[in-house]
């Protein structure tokens, strides 16, 4: 059983974690977002110079808390690909020191084989291949499963990632940075049902629709037309422009798009069980949209823990766990990527370094 050091910056979360197999012996996540917060989003250089404070404490406190000395590790992990290149140096340089000191293999880890991994985090997966609805800030991705390192993209966003699309409507409805969790919280009280809104399709060359991809550009042009009316009204004497219902309803189309296409790519290439994982997997209303279909359907579904949605190193870990146990580490030379397919994430393994 690997016992693994990984380390996390690739966007505005500084994450390190000790984790042994799919087991978390200590997980410590230094997020920035109120800082970006002033600026409505992430700022590239304030988050490398946040990261390069906050990660040597949090190696100290993901070692003291699971009583593991880097000495002790079988491997050292960071992300180095795809996010934000400044930011992903961070870890980079940290992990292959550390690696280097202690003559340890280093693991480079594609961030979006992290999100997948977060799963196991959780309940045991069914056996055989499954699919994955893969929510980010960055990806909305429906990724086919068939063994560790094994993945086939069947569906994708053509504009916006889900969490984008949370975080512009939150923006425009004045809701402020991070979008998901500020939209989740107006939604609560909001009428999910009060405006109806596109569901967004991607039309083939050949004609007809995409069937598993997303598009959230006419959701969000939609979702302004109707703000910029509402505006309009209460200029003109009526009432106060409806947030809570504007971002439930939002919400609402967001889940059931998602959810509707994966259980129908599940289905149409028999895979029996759907895994929801990243940022926007926090969302509450998702989560239980995607239960409750999944259910009324036959599939079997997990959702990563509510913790290792969001950005962490636990799931870094774990997914460098799977390449060391494969008998894969990466060269020491090897470099961050701002951009990498995630059915290129084997060429981190390749000698000479792949950047
Ligand atoms: O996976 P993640 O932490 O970072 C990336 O790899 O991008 O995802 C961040 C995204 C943000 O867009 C954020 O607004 C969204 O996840 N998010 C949520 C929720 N919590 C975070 N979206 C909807 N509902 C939430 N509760
Ligand atoms: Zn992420």
């Amino acid at each position: 059983m690997p016992t693994v050091l990984a380390l996390e910056t690739s966007c505005d979360e500084s994450a390190a974690a000790i984790v042994r197999d799919s087991t978390v012996l200590a997980s410590a996540v230094a997020s920035q977002v109120e800082e970006h917060a002033r600026w409505g989003g992430v700022v590239p250089e304030i988050a490398s110079r946040r990261h390069v404070e906050a990660l040597p404490q949090l190696i100290e406190r993901v070692c003291a808390e699971s009583g593991v000395a880097v000495a002790e590790v079988d491997a050292i992990a960071a992300t180095v690909a795809p996010g934000l290149v400044g930011a992903l140096l961070v870890a980079s340089v940290s992990g292959r020191t550390l690696a280097r000191l202690h003559a340890k293999p280093f693991i480079g880890v594609h961030h979006l084989e992290g999100h997948l991994c977060s799963v196991q985090l959780g309940d045991p997966l069914p056996p055989g291949a499954y699919l994955v609805l893969l929510v980010s800030g960055g990806h909305t991705e429906l990724v086919k499963v068939e063994a560790p390192g094994r993945y086939e993209r069947l569906g994708r966003s053509h504009d916006d990632a889900a969490g984008e699309a949370f975080d512009k409507v939150a923006r425009l409805l004045g809701l402020g940075y991070p979008g998901g969790p500020a939209i989740q919280a107006a939604a609560e009280h909001g009428d999910p049902h009060r405006f109806a809104l596109p569901k967004g399709r991607v039309s083939r060359p050949e004609g007809g629709f995409h069937p598993y991809d997303f598009s959230f550009s006419g959701l969000k042009t939609a979702m302004l037309r109707q703000v910029r009316a509402l505006e309009g009204e209460a200029e003109a004497g009526g009432a106060a422009l409806p947030v809570t219902d504007l971002a439930a309803s939002f919400e609402q189309v967001v889940a059931e798009v998602l959810v509707e296409r994966s259980c129908r790519c599940a289905a149409d290439y028999g895979l029996g069980t759907l895994v929801l994982v990243g940022g926007v997997a926090a969302n509450r209303r998702l989560r239980s949209l995607l239960q409750q279909r999944c259910a009324a359907i036959g599939l079997q579904w997990r959702v990563a823990p509510l913790a290792y949605c969001t950005d962490n190193a636990a799931m870094v870990g774990v997914a460098a766990a799977q390449r060391l146990a494969m008998g894969l580490d990466s060269p020491l030379a090897l470099g961050v990527a701002a951009r990498l397919p995630l059915g290129e994430a084997q060429r981190l393994y390749e000698t000479p370094a792949a950047f």
